[in-house]
């Protein structure tokens, strides 16, 4: 399996630090955040990575991880042309490189605990489809929630950034795919904020019957505020897996 970072966007909760510098390459612990999902996938023994970012921020992230020598794993990168144009845009850039496999892909500010190997079994047992990893937050306004069946163990819906959300859940940046998504990707409408909706893609699966869950046990966050992205440094000040 393949794994996918994406690190584009504006990172407009983070300015003024983002006006000269990529979200995904400030600190957090002691190293720049782009560290910890790709420990995360070379960990779950996934070592064919491809970072996805902006044309402006590519030769700091090259400065920074070159081929992935550094970190025994192998990097190859993609520019996405529609800056901030969404996470399914920055996914349709990593197309050529998946071809024809399954993959998993990791928002570059979700920083977690749990390590992935369960959940990849989990999705190689699927048939076809895709699978996310849910948490429980306090604040699930911020997020893509789902409407579950827990009994069934189904998600019915998922809404961006509800007002009035459905659970107490989100969906985190944490994400496996078929090859089919990029063809569901070419059939999205930008939403309201202008953006192809990572949650529009998680619909047209469930619409499919093909979108299965795991929640996540440990610790999860979203460090793309300065709030979380100061939680983010306390909890891995002292951690470095293994480098
Ligand atoms: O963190 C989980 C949440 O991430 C999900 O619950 C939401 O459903 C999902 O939409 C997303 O929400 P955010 O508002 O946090 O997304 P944000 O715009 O902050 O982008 C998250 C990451 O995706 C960020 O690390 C950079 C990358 N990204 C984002 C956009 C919009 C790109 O690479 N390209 C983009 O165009």
């Amino acid at each position: 399996m393949k794994g996918l970072i994406l690190a584009g966007g504006m990172g407009s909760r983070l300015r003024p630090f983002t006006n000269y510098l990529n979200k995904h390459l400030l600190p957090v612990g002691r190293y720049p955040m782009i560290y910890w999902p790709i420990l995360k996938l070379k960990e779950a023994g996934i070592k064919e990575i491809f970072i996805v970012t902006n044309q402006q921020h590519l030769s700091s992230f090259i400065e920074l991880l070159g081929t992935g020598d550094d970190l025994a794993v192998h990097i190859q990168y993609g520019i996405q042309k529609n800056e901030g144009g969404g996470i399914a845009d920055a996914l349709m850039t990593a197309r050529n490189f998946i071809k024809n496999d399954r993959f998993i892909a990791i928002l570059g500010d979700n920083i977690f605990e749990d390590s992935l190997t369960g959940y990849i079994e989990q999705f190689h047992q699927q048939e076809n489809g895709a699978r996310v990893l849910l948490k429980t937050v306090p604040d699930p306004k911020r997020y893509g929630v789902p409407q579950l069946d827990e009994e069934r163990k189904r998600i019915m819906s998922i809404i961006e950034k509800p007002l009035n959300p459905p659970s107490s859940y989100c969906v985190t940046g944490i994400y496996m795919y078929d090859p089919t998504v990029f063809a569901l990707i070419e059939t999205l409408q930008p939403s309201e904020r202008n953006e192809l909706e990572i949650t529009d893609v998680n619909n047209l699966y469930i619409e499919k019957n093909q979108l299965q869950y795991d929640i996540l046990q440990g610790w999860w966050l979203d460090a793309g505020t300065h709030e979380s992205l100061l939680q983010a440094n306390l909890y891995l000040l002292n951690k470095s897996d293994g480098i």
